[in-house]
């Protein structure tokens, strides 16, 4: 089976758990649009949801599949978020922002009463770290951000190689809020809680990709079936 195929697995168990009525944070990236497919295939066979996507590009994807959308502004919470990961260990925490979305993605998992995290078994981890860390920052005083972030890794006893991210036209990436990403290079993240934290903290980072007691379920697809992690 492919690594696509493993991933439309993934999606399509996360979608058992959406129940009429209900009201979805929908996630970015390869994985999620594959849920994003199969939702829209329940939509038009009826099933009324309410969605809030994390991105331009599902949000586009979503309209063309015929999934009725709002905002954080015009509803209260969410029940499910169903989104994908770059990286997920045991607990299951998460590495996110690969696809450039973290901040929306955080923004809508923290507004949802549960977030599904879906994937194929290649993103598992014993520990996070090996994926690059993305942070979000502001393109105003990048230098001085830098060295808060190079200081916040020493803290939590890590450190690595930071370039900021560019996108296709050999320019930094621009983010949907209109920011930069630094990806670090940080091989293992032995204490993510705290670098989390330390990170948050710092006045020019917008967001990171840590995502720490978020996932509620984990549903990692591999050839010998899907395995489901669910938080204590
Ligand atoms: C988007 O910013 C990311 O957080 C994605 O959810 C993550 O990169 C996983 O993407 P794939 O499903 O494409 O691997």
């Amino acid at each position: 089976m492919t690594i696509d195929e493993l991933k439309r697995q993934a999606a399509a168990k996360a979608l058992e758990y959406v129940r009429d009525g209900m009201k979805l944070g929908l996630g970015t990236g390869s994985t999620a649009k594959h849920f994003v497919e199969l939702l829209g295939e329940r939509v038009a066979g009826g099933l009324k949801v309410i969605c809030v996507p994390t991105s331009e590009a599902t949000r586009a994807q979503a309209e063309s599949c015929g999934i009725a959308l709002t905002t954080l502004d015009d509803v209260d919470r969410l029940d499910l978020t169903v989104d994908g990961a770059d990286e997920i260990d045991p607990q299951p925490n998460l590495i996110k922002g690969g696809g450039g979305a973290l901040l929306r993605e955080k923004i809508v998992a923290t507004a949802s009463d549960r977030m599904i995290v879906i994937a194929d078994e290649t993103k598992w981890v014993a520990m996070l770290g090996r994926f690059p860390l993305p942070v979000e920052v502001i393109p105003f005083g990048l230098a001085a951000t830098r060295r808060a972030i190079v200081e916040a890794f020493a803290q939590s006893g890590v450190s690595g190689q930071m370039a900021v991210r560019n996108g296709s036209d050999g320019h930094a990436f621009v983010t949907d809020g209109g920011h930069w990403i630094i990806d670090a290079h940080l091989g293992q993240i032995p204490d993510a809680p705290r670098l989390a934290g330390l990170l948050s903290s710092i006045p020019g980072v917008v967001e990171h990709g840590l995502f720490i007691g978020q996932a509620s379920i984990a549903m990692l697809a591999g050839s010998d079936g899907i395995r489901i992690f669910e938080r204590p």
